[in-house]
């Protein structure tokens, strides 16, 4: 108990580490093709309306509750009243199931920056020659080689958990994401410089009205709705668990604006650098994991001699953006498992905590592993692959669940001068208190309805 309590170090720490978590594979392969697929500039605009409206308000109250509390995410729902124990459970189980898959697909990353280097200088673990569709396949149904792929992921990412919030997520952070931005930035400027580019520009940004008859209007809300909390870490109990880090002189409002627009921009950056490229290649984008691994090395290998260092580096952009996101997602469960511990009054070790629990997911991540995206014959659950399986059950369910009673939560029971007394401390300001409480009244919990819907649907769960 008497120990100190953690915190980040410095502002700038905070925003790495929060913008790292929001960065991650969903900015990198799901918004690039879910803008292109959904109407541009239409789903842009949608997509920009809703992180205001919803994406804002619930940050500001993840993040607010969590510095209330000053703990892991089950004790910071029990503290707001006992029987809000079920919201904790789901803001505590839905990152655990998150990491079961992120964590085999941050082992995919990691072997494709390994294989490009490979090819760089011709040794064995490049690609062997074979075309994009053939080392992938060969690569995922591999069950001994995804398995180690996503042990050597997992071992990272407990490696920098277990030192701490300031020395290990916040140090690790600070230099990994303004890496990963200049390494964007050159990905971009090759992108866009390739023959052909304007062809992929066109497929983002083209204003097109015709998503809106063949997908209709509340479908390209529910999938921008999804896309956007995905993106930003919400309904997870990721910015809970940070807030519970922020120094009380750090203000609320203007972090949160900073995390969205940062976030925002690097999605669309995603955006630049990936179809611009791919449409130069004469390749059509898929989506999900075909895109990131399938389409773009296809397009590293249409690039000549020069490919697999532009493979490399983007390939290593991409794991740095899972590893940031991963270690967020991680200390969810290891802050609430350290509340359990100091509870007992026994002694804590935030490194043993971190390796029992890192045991216990890699075991449910070798499931995901093994089953390499379902070629390898293993037991479908309810009809699902496991990656499926377990993205339903967080991101399809608990999260927008979560994030509508949240909003709910503080919208019709503890009202805005629970929130304002955490927002405003030490003379910060809250300016959008009157228009963020009709925002949690009323248009967060439409607007998780909706996504909850979309989400039920795009699993196949409702018609
Ligand atoms: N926001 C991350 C991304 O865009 C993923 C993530 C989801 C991280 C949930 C933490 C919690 O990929």
């Amino acid at each position: 108990m008497s120990e100190k309590k953690e915190q980040f170090g410095s502002s700038f720490g905070f925003r790495m580490a929060a913008v790292g978590s929001a960065v991650g594979l969903g900015n990198l392969w799901g918004f690039p093709y879910k803008m292109g697929k959904s109407g541009g500039f239409i789903f842009l605009i949608m997509y920009i309306v809703l992180a205001i409206l919803i994406g804002y308000v619930i940050m500001v109250g993840e993040l607010s509750l969590g510095r209330k509390s000053g703990s892991g995410v089950l004790n910071t729902y029990k503290s707001i009243g006992k029987k809000y124990w079920p919201l904790g459970w789901m803001a505590f189980l839905s990152p655990m199931f998150i990491m079961t898959f992120y964590s085999v697909l941050g082992g995919y990353c990691l072997r494709y920056t390994i294989a490009n280097i490979g090819d760089m200088f011709g040794g064995s673990i490049g690609t062997g020659g074979l075309d994009s569709p053939a080392f992938f396949s060969a690569f995922t149904s591999n069950m001994f080689s995804a398995s180690a792929y996503t042990i050597v992921f997992m071992l990272i990412t407990v490696a920098i958990i277990m030192g701490g919030v300031s020395g290990g997520i916040e140090k690790f952070t600070k230099v990994a994401m303004p890496a990963l931005f200049v390494m964007l930035v050159i990905v971009i400027i090759r992108s866009l410089t390739l023959p052909g580019a304007s062809a992929g520009l066109a497929f983002m940004f083209k204003p097109s009205l015709e998503p809106l008859e063949t997908l209709g209007f509340f479908k390209i809300l529910a999938t921008a709705g999804g896309q956007m909390f995905f993106s930003l870490s919400l309904g997870m109990g990721i910015m809970l668990t940070y807030g519970a880090y922020l120094p009380k002189k750090e203000s609320i409002e203007q972090k949160t604006i900073q995390i969205i627009i940062a976030d925002t921009v690097i999605a669309i950056m995603a955006g630049l650098a990936i179809m611009p490229a791919v449409f130069a290649m004469g390749l059509e984008p898929a989506g999900g994991p075909g895109l990131l691994f399938v389409t773009l090395q296809a397009v590293f290998n249409g690039m000549g001699a020069i490919g697999p260092l532009f493979g490399f580096l983007f390939y290593l952009l991409v794991f740095i953006a899972a590893l940031t996101s991963s270690i967020s997602i991680f200390e969810v469960g290891v802050s609430v498992c350290l509340d359990f511990v100091r509870g007992r009054n026994k002694e804590v070790s935030r490194k043993k905590v971190s390796v029992i629990l890192g045991l216990v997911l890699t075991l449910f991540s070798l499931l995901v592993a093994i089953d390499g995206l379902g070629t390898n014959g293993l037991y479908k659950p309810f009809g699902f692959i496991w990656l499926e399986f377990f993205d339903l059950l967080s991101e399809g369910i608990m999260m927008p669940l979560g994030a509508l009673c949240m909003s709910v939560l503080i919208g019709w029971k503890l009202g805005e001068d629970y929130i304002r007394k955490e927002v405003t401390i030490e003379g910060n300001r809250w300016t959008t208190a009157k228009f963020s409480m009709v925002c949690y009244k009323f248009i967060a919990p439409l607007g998780m309805i909706l996504v909850l819907y979309g989400q039920l649907q795009a699993f196949g769960i409702i018609g």
